[in-house]
């Protein structure tokens, strides 16, 4: 070891080089008359310009303090909002396929749900040529050409559409989830991997690939990211596929899906835009945008109710009118529109528009409790019409808009859809009786699903 590499280390104690203490003011007895202290001389006073200019520093410092104190806070609430609906994602137990099957009392809408993603999968996912006179080449379904799908899930969750994904149409060369709750990607990567470990499977989708695809996996890869808050374009793996908001971006992802999660985004415009910059830049041209949200017009329609109602209770007897907010006792709340039933149920914590019209179309907060799945957790009204106008600065055009029940209807005697719905427990073998009760159904027509391409 070199001597200087010695000295860095702890040294023995050694008494003899100890130094004396240095002297120390002594304290005056009490009987000594005070000191007296030195008057500032002219030149420590401060001339009342400068005394002016410091008081001016002063409140400015003052003033930047109290801007950075509620920026801070501001950031603190918005990450609140962000925590809970973290959280309650982390928290919610995954209870394996089995008990989702036969024991949970939300079975039929849970099998209801799947088919319908399924669906939107399958209808929206062949990859269309964009490049001039593909048509006329026969090459505008580009898995004819053999392409590979590149496929963003954002707002993955658990990885419940990895199936999905291994059974559509056109085979999937890479699956990329983003989600923001932690335990849920770690949980979607054990789902990947046990898939892998199966051997990946897949029975084959609209594209005809049954029993003639080999049963290898895509690649995948699962990723802890805020998709509102954040721009995805740091992500190595999104850089690698190409981000590009132009409309000329020819690489890119070919499909990006959002289910039952692009409602969190309508919490303010800021979040609105970074998720649809998002979305578009991580799409080619001509590529998908698919998912499903609360449907506004359902949500609109229930507000109109509740609000007309008020309205007749406020003209009716003196004793059903709504109490002016200063009459109402402490801790008595001003009733606000909610409904639902035992499966689910929407509340509102504030006022709401009487014509059922959302403007501003951010921030409109409802609280959703469902049954099982999810804990009064707060959600925002997306208003269809102001997101689709949005979308369009994305360029990203509308193209399929339709309510879980309708989907349905429409899609329920398709040749391959039909089948599944049978396979997937949505109704019983053979054209049988629909296994989605009444209430069940109820909650799923509070969803619609949609698809916009990138233009
Ligand atoms: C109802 S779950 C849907 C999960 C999955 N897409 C599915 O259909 O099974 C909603 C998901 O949205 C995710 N989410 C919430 N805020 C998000 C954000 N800022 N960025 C990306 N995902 C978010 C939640 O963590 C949660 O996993």
């Amino acid at each position: 070891m070199a001597s200087d590499e010695i000295d860095d280390l702890p040294q023995p104690f050694d008494a003899k080089k100890l130094e004396p203490a240095k002297k120390r003011q002594r304290s005056r007895s009490p009987s000594e008359p005070p000191r007296k202290l030195k008057r500032p001389g002219q030149r420590a006073r401060i001339p009342d310009s400068q005394a002016a200019s410091f008081r001016q520093r002063q409140e400015q410092r003052e003033r930047e303090a109290a801007e950075a104190a509620a920026a801070t806070r501001a950031v603190l609430e918005q990450r609140g909002i962000n925590d809970v609906v973290r959280e309650h994602y982390n928290a919610v137990p995954e209870r394996g396929r089995d008990w989702r099957k036969t024991d949970s009392r939300i079975k039929g809408l849970r099998s209801f749900n799947n088919w319908v993603k399924s669906t939107i999968i399958q209808k929206f996912s062949p990859d269309e040529d964009h490049t001039p006179g593909a048509h006329e080449r026969g090459h505008d379904l580009a898995w004819s050409g053999g392409h590979e799908l590149l496929v963003l899930d954002i707002g993955c969750g658990k990885g419940g559409d990895l199936g999905k994904w291994q059974q559509a149409p056109q085979r999937v060369g890479l699956y990329v989830g983003l989600d923001p709750a932690d335990v849920s990607i770690e949980q979607a990567r054990d789902r990947y991997r046990n898939m892998s470990n199966r051997g990946g499977g897949g029975r084959g989708g609209r594209g005809g690939h049954r029993g003639g695809r080999p049963p290898r996996i895509f690649d995948a890869r699962f990723l802890v990211k805020d998709c509102y808050g954040e721009s995805i374009e740091e992500l190595e793996i999104v850089r690698q596929v190409g981000f590009d908001r132009s409309p000329m971006g020819r690489s890119g992802f070919d499909i990006v899906s959002m289910m039952f999660c692009m409602h969190y985004a309508f919490e303010s415009e800021q979040k609105a835009r970074r998720m649809l910059e998002n979305v578009s830049g991580a799409l080619k041209k001509g590529g998908r945008f698919i998912g499903c949200i609360p449907s506004s017009d359902v949500i609109g329609e229930q507000v109109i109710k509740f609000n007309e109602r008020m309205a007749a209770k406020k003209k009716g007897s003196p004793e059903d009118a709504e109490p002016p907010k200063e009459d109402l006792e402490e801790g008595e709340a001003e009733e606000t529109a909610e409904w639902g039933n035992e499966l689910y149920r929407v509340r509102f914590p504030g006022k709401t528009p009487a014509d059922g019209i959302f403007r501003p179309p951010f921030g409109w907060k409802y609280n959703f409790y469902l049954h099982e799945a999810v804990e009064e957790v707060p959600e925002y009204v997306v208003p269809w019409e102001a997101f689709r106008a949005l979308a369009e600065d994305y360029n990203l055009e509308m193209q399929y808009h339709e309510r879980f029940a309708d989907i349905w209807e429409s899609e329920k005697d398709d040749h391959i859809l039909g089948p599944l719905s049978e396979r997937m427990g949505v109704r019983g073998r053979s054209r049988g009786d629909l296994l989605v009760s009444p209430e069940e159904m109820e909650v799923a027509n509070f969803y619609v699903a949609f698809c916009f391409y990138k233009v």
